[in-house]
């Protein structure tokens, strides 16, 4: 377990997935946090942890961002680290894809992180602190058929290294974690298909990884333990981007291969 005792922390995309597991992770580390996500009942389950607030809202809305960071600070005290996890896939290539869903795309994974971002800096503790932003190997090279996924996740990869030069001096730490394909509400339909199975058989570990595992390493990134680490896109991925990182092309699925 990482040293997360006493700190304050705020969680986007709390209601599932990674989220919840880092919310679930920093609670059993003795952190306060503020768990963010769309519905009151997808975060009805921290009712029964303690030193867990909760807020429904959607991150692309400034005010939430600012409630956000306000109801941590009114509960708990100076913030010291955000998770901005929330995020959303659409399917479709750059001929089909429509350009609303790129837009929806970009405006949650990448407008509603810069957000946050705005709105955890302004409250953070005057030591510094951590903020850890939810890439994905998908923003770190192309995958076929989720262009407007590959651009969101490859620019707040960017909008992390270019955040940490900008809050060095400050001692506020950022960076990406970048998990390749996890078992969450965002993959289920792949589960038990030919692609899940294709996409599992090109992983060297040989499966999905569990939320548990990428909640782990973000838990590490707001700890002090992580205290000299910053600017960092740091894979969590079974070893895909050992290799190219990639999974079928376009020109492949046309063939016929997966
Ligand atoms: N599961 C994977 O294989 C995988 C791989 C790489 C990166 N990621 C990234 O991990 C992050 C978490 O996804 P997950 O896999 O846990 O999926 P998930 O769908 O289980 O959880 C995402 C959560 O974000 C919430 N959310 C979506 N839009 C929101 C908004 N506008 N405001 C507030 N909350 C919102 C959803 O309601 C949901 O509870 C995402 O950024 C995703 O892109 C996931």
């Amino acid at each position: 377990m990482s040293d997360n005792q006493g700190k304050v922390v705020v969680v986007t995309g709390a209601g599932s997935g990674i989220g919840k597991a880092t919310v679930i992770r920093l609670a059993n580390e003795s952190a306060k946090v503020v768990a963010v996500d769309l519905t009151e009942a997808s975060l009805e389950w921290t009712q029964e942890l303690d030193s867990v607030s909760s807020l429904a809202g959607d991150i692309t809305d400034p005010q939430i961002n600012e409630q956000m960071v306000e109801l941590a600070v009114d509960s708990y005290g100076p913030l010291d680290a955000a998770v901005l996890n929330a995020g959303i896939l659409t399917q479709g290539d750059i001929v089909r894809g429509s350009m609303a869903d790129y837009d929806r795309v970009m405006d949650v994974n990448v407008r509603g992180v810069a957000l946050g971002l705005k709105s955890a800096v302004a409250a953070m503790a005057p030591n510094g602190g951590s903020i850890a932003i939810t890439g994905s190997v998908s923003g770190l090279r192309g995958d076929s058929g989720i262009w407007a996924y590959n651009v969101s996740k490859g620019a707040v990869i960017n909008l992390a290294r270019a955040a940490a030069l900008d809050l060095g001096h400050l001692n506020i730490r950022v960076n990406a974690v970048c998990p390749g394909p996890i078992h969450t509400g965002l993959t289920e339909a792949t589960q038990g298909t030919e692609i899940g199975d294709a996409m599992e058989a090109r992983l060297p570990l040989g499966r999905f990884g569990q939320p548990e595992e990428v909640a782990a390493v973000i838990s590490f990134l707001t700890s002090d333990d992580s205290s000299f680490v910053t600017g960092a896109a740091i894979p969590v991925d079974g070893g895909i981007t050992a290799g190219t990182g990639q999974w079928a092309t376009y020109s492949g699925r046309k063939r016929g291969y997966l």
